[in-house]
Formats: C-alpha cells, structure tokens, sequence
C-alpha cells in the first residue's frame, strides 16, 4: 500500500491541464495500488491563508501547542505530507513562478523546528527534518519555450523554486512531468500534453517498483 498526497492549486477547475494530469495519476495510481489511501488538498479551490503575525510569532515559540491556534493548519498540512508516501504537487506557471496559493501552502509546512532545523552555531545552519520520499511535479506553461531547454528557460523560476523549497526541508527525490503551449491551444499543446500523460504511466509504473534505498542528504549550504 503507498498512500499518495495530491496537492491541486490551478486556480481554473475547468480546462486545468495540472488538473487533468493529476486525475490521471490518480486513476493510474488506484489501478497500481488499489487499497492506498488518496489524499486530495486542493489549495486552488481553498488557499491556505498567508502566514501573519500570530502565525510567525507562534512559529519561533519552541513549545507553542501547535495543534490549536495559528498554527493549527499548518500542523494538518504537515502532517498529511508525513502520512504520504508519494507526493505529487499540480503546479501551473504563473507569472514566471508559483501560483500565490502554493506558495501559501509552502509558506504554511517550512516551519522551523518541524520541517527545518535552524541552529545558528553550526557551519551549516539548515537541517532538513522530513523523510525523504518521492515528489513529482506536474506543470503546465502557457509558452513551452519556457520550459528546460527552450528559448525563454531562463525565464522559469517555477522549477528552480520548487526544487529549493522541497530540498530545504528534506524531499529531494523530485521529478517533473511537463506540459507546454496551453496559450497557443494548437498541436503542440495537444502534442505536448500527450506526452506528459504518457509520462504520467510512465512515473506510476517506475513508483509501483521497489523503491531503492534513499541516500542521506547531507546539510544543507544556505
Ligand atoms: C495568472 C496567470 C499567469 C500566468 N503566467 C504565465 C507565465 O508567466 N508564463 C507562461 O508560460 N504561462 C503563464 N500562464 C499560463 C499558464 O501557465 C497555463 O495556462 C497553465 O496551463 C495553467 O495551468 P492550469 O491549466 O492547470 O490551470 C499564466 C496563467 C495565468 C492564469
């Protein structure tokens, strides 16, 4: 059994490509692992609020009851990435980067003394507290050229931020899974997004094997 975490954040419910591809992995996952438990936090529908200053306040309290209060949510939101084996993040580009509403969520679990440590007496201040575990991200671009070897990659900080936030707390096993082209609505989006669905049985499958062991990751350099 491998429970699986679906983070949803297009802000679209309709013509949502993330959406599309995620509800493939989904139905691909239940075929591979039928007695899984799917975890849907649909943070485009319900966006988690912006981190304030209760939240910030409570956060650097080393013994705050973080299952009530301003920190309730963010307990729940880290607890379910803990419970999940796999985790797959819908992430559509917006304006070169992430949607304000996964940015929220990331803002809500990289909490210090739960998902990071931070000790400033170290050489190396930052330790990643979570398990590792593998995370696949499923983007969606309205110009492909945008995308790792195109024209305008140079412009995606989409990929790079998601890579920084995921390792600073410890899931390093990323992969990415990419549509391209949705402005242009042509074939090369139908072209593009049929092969991210290919992809998609691809990944399910590679995650149906036995996994190999995860290597330490050593502290991380700011
Ligand atoms: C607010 C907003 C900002 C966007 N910014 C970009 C962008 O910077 N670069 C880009 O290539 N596409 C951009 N797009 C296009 C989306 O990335 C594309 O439509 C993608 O498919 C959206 O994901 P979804 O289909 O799951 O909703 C933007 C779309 C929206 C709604």
């Amino acid at each position: 059994m491998k429970n699986l975490l679906v983070i949803q954040s297009s802000g679209r419910v309709t013509r949502s490509i993330t959406r599309q591809l995620a509800d493939c992995f989904i139905q691909r996952w239940r075929v591979n692992h039928p007695d899984a438990a799917v975890t849907i936090r649909d943070v485009g529908l319900i966006p988690p609020p912006a981190v304030n200053e209760a939240w910030i306040a409570a956060a650097f309290v080393a013994d705050t009851p973080a299952a009530e209060g301003p920190l309730a949510l963010s307990e729940e939101l880290i607890a379910e990435l803990e419970a999940a084996d796999v985790v797959v993040i819908a992430a559509p580009m917006y304006n070169f980067g992430l949607p304000a509403q996964l940015k929220a969520y990331f803002d809500q679990i990289v909490r210090v003394g739960r998902t990071f440590a931070f000790d400033p007496t170290q050489e190396i201040p930052y330790q990643p507290l979570l398990e590792d575990k593998p995370v696949v991200a499923l983007i969606s671009v309205g110009d492909g050229a945008i995308l790792p070897g195109g024209e305008l990659a140079h412009l995606n900080h989409l990929e790079p931020h998601l890579r920084t936030i995921l390792a600073f707390i410890g899931l390093h096993d990323l992969s990415y899974i990419r549509a391209g082209y949705d402005e242009y609505q042509d074939g090369r989006a139908r072209r593009s997004f049929e092969r991210a669905e290919a992809e998609v049985d691809r990944v399910v499958a590679r995650l149906a094997l036995p996994q190999p062991l995860v290597t330490p990751q050593p502290r991380l350099r700011p």
